[in-house]
């Protein structure tokens, strides 16, 4: 019999619908790009990449272990990613707090096979993919101020990232584990 297919993960920070809300309100005119949902806005704690249906159960488990308080985030200005599509994002404080859970989250995960990252955590939140760079840094200088909130994060989430399609949402989530109140 044919295996299942491979499902695409990642552990996020879900971003408030009212700040959400305001990133999709930045006016988009002057970038050629593909702009995150709002729904699908979130801060990636680790990408696990493509996975066995079958662990599921097992990642769910282990995340449910991670035991750390809700914490405040802060989001000011933005940033990019270079390369040939660039990413715009919005930038996330890389606080004490927010780094220990994405420690904590890589911890659970490696009796699973999920290798520490090789890279440092960047904390940011991906508002859209640019077909070209053209006006990228005229559009950040116009719209960089208006990028500020800060809210607390009491759950962090695993979600399954599918390809584009009709459908409005890309991500969707599979489980939401809670932060200690
Ligand atoms: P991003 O946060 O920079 O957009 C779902 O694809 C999420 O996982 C996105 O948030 C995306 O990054 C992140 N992601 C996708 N591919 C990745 C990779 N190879 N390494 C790290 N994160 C990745």
């Amino acid at each position: 019999m044919d295996e299942p297919a491979n499902i695409r993960l990642f552990v996020a920070l879900p971003v408030p619908a009212p700040v959400s809300e305001r990133l999709q309100a930045l006016p988009r005119k002057g970038l050629d790009a593909h702009w995150t949902a709002a729904d699908d806005l979130h801060i990636t704690l680790r990408f696990l990449g493509e996975v066995q249906p079958g662990l599921l159960p097992a990642i769910g488990e282990a995340l449910a272990k991670v035991r750390r308080p809700a914490f405040h985030v802060e989001m000011q200005g933005l940033g990019t990613f270079s390369g040939r599509r660039p990413v715009l994002w919005a930038a996330v404080q890389s606080t004490r707090k927010l780094t220990a859970l994405a420690g904590d989250i890589n911890e659970v995960l490696a009796p699973l096979g999920f290798e520490m990252p090789n890279k440092p955590f960047r904390p940011h939140i991906t508002l859209a993919r640019l077909q070209q760079p053209k006006g990228l840094e005229s559009w950040i200088s116009r719209h960089e101020k208006s990028v500020s909130a800060s809210w607390q994060a009491v759950a962090f989430g695993l979600y399954r990232s599918a390809e584009p399609d009709e459908r409005r949402n890309r991500y969707t989530r599979l489980a939401a584990i809670p932060l200690l109140p």
